[in-house]
């Protein structure tokens, strides 16, 4: 297979020195059992080589097996890799096979395998070794024989500084590196991005594709793009569905193509009046939200009082089809209102208990938990997009933590 059929076949676009070198490498190690080091800056494209890597080796037919690290909690991680013993935990109440023993014969993709808590790096360095491991609880070593390539947007240097990575591990890992440059440094590879995804866009909203004047080209080309592929993809999306004309001139374009001051960095908040207004006018957004979450958290302790009183004077007896929501009401253990916990589940529509005269109530709280799961998804995508898909940046804003973003937007499907 040449490279323009892997191209063909995986979907990628471009045709400059960095991609091809990249794809090359790719080809030239997938035969091979050598551990993989996919590294380059977020929305680069990094998340098909694995799979190019995968499906030219011999273990095309073993399981291939995507884990994204930073997605998983740090208490879980070694169980969901490695396995857990029955009782090994609370909560562990059978066997579980981990993702290493899933993807014995095949292939493991450890995406943002900076993010792994030091304590999983041992145990990742070992399996690397000698293809042993132990589940969480157990004294039993196991054998696996899994070929690991790992992605990293981070810089494993600072992080190893910092001491947040082992030395020992990134070596380990990064017996065959494949960088991946970023946009900018592809720029003969940006047009025919735009072209692909202006052509797939038009098809998906069913309009002619929106075209570039010279103006417009020259800039889309000059600009920076921190948040590369990933962000080109989303503002060529805004632009097709936006803009009314389908001729781009060069005053439409600046619209969509964000200033950022630093190399990589986004506008830095407080240096320029219309990002700080920006942020001024997400915090608004977040308080909002937190006043209607502290609202619904009063109502639902007025509506326990109430339910609790009226159950103590008599007039109410928990009838079959009021225990459900009774159970709900009492649910959290604190016998306080979590929010994230029945948002969450009251999201879905199993929720609501079936026929009777409680429905009404309930009915109108799922609206309202929908509503906020809806303001959430928003608030997301606003954050995202303000920081051009950096994910980090954006939990930050958001004030949460990278995790629970990577859960949240894995939840709510949101698209990166
Ligand atoms: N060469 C390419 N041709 C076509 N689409 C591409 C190309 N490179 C990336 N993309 C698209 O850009 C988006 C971002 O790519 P990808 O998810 O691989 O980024 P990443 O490097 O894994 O970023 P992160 O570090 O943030 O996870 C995806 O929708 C992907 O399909
Ligand atoms: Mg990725």
């Amino acid at each position: 297979m040449d490279i323009q059929q892997i191209k063909q076949r995986f979907g990628i676009i471009g045709n400059s020195f960095g991609l091809n070198r990249a794809i090359d490498v790719a080809v030239q190690v997938a035969p091979t059992d050598l551990a993989v080091l996919i590294s380059g800056e977020s929305g680069t494209g990094k998340e098909v080589f694995p799979q190019i890597i995968h499906q030219m080796s011999a273990r095309k037919h073993g399981s291939y097996v995507a884990v994204n690290c930073g997605a998983i909690p740090e208490g879980t991680i070694d169980s969901e890799l490695f396995g857990h013993e029955k009782g090994a935990f609370t909560g562990a109440l059978t066997d579980r096979k981990g993702y290493f023993q899933e993807a014995d014969g095949g292939t493991i993709f450890l995406d943002e395998i900076g993010e792994l808590p030091l304590s999983t790096q041992v145990r990742l360095l070992r399996v690397l070794e000698t293809g042993e491991f132990m589940k969480v609880g157990s004294s039993k070593v196991l054998k696996t024989d899994v070929r690991v390539v790992a992605a990293t947007n981070v810089d494993m240097d600072t992080a190893i500084k910092e001491g947040k990575f082992r030395e020992d591990l990134f070596y380990r890992l990064n017996s065959v590196p494949i960088k991946m440059p970023p946009l900018r440094e592809r720029a003969e590879d940006i047009y025919l991005l735009f072209r692909k995804f202006s052509s797939d866009f038009a098809n998906r909203y069913r309009m002619p594709a929106i075209r570039l004047n010279a103006e417009a080209k020259d800039l889309l080309m000059g600009y920076r793009w921190p948040g590369n592929i990933r962000q080109l993809k989303n503002i060529t999306e805004q632009i097709s569905v936006i803009e009314q004309k389908r001729d781009i001139d060069g005053e439409a374009i600046t619209q969509y193509l964000p200033y950022h001051s630093g190399d990589n960095l986004p506008a830095i908040i407080n240096s320029s009046g219309d990002s700080k207004a920006k942020s001024a006018d997400f915090n608004t957004e977040r308080e909002i939200l937190y006043k209607v979450l502290f609202d619904m958290k009063k109502d639902m302790g007025d509506l326990k009082k109430l339910v609790h009183g009226l159950m103590q004077e008599g007039n109410v007896t928990a009838q079959p089809e009021h225990a459900n929501i009774i159970q709900k009401l009492y649910q959290s253990e604190d016998g306080d209102f979590v929010p994230e916990k029945n948002v969450q589940s009251i999201g879905y529509p199993s929720a609501a208990p079936a026929e009777s005269n409680v429905i009404e109530d309930t009915e109108e709280f799922v609206e309202e938990s929908l509503s906020l799961a809806d303001k959430e998804i928003e608030l997301i995508k606003k954050a995202l997009d303000k920081y051009n898909g950096k994910r980090k940046q954006a939990a930050k804003d958001l004030g949460i933590s990278e995790r629970t973003l990577y859960r949240k937007i894995k939840e709510y499907k949101i698209e990166g």
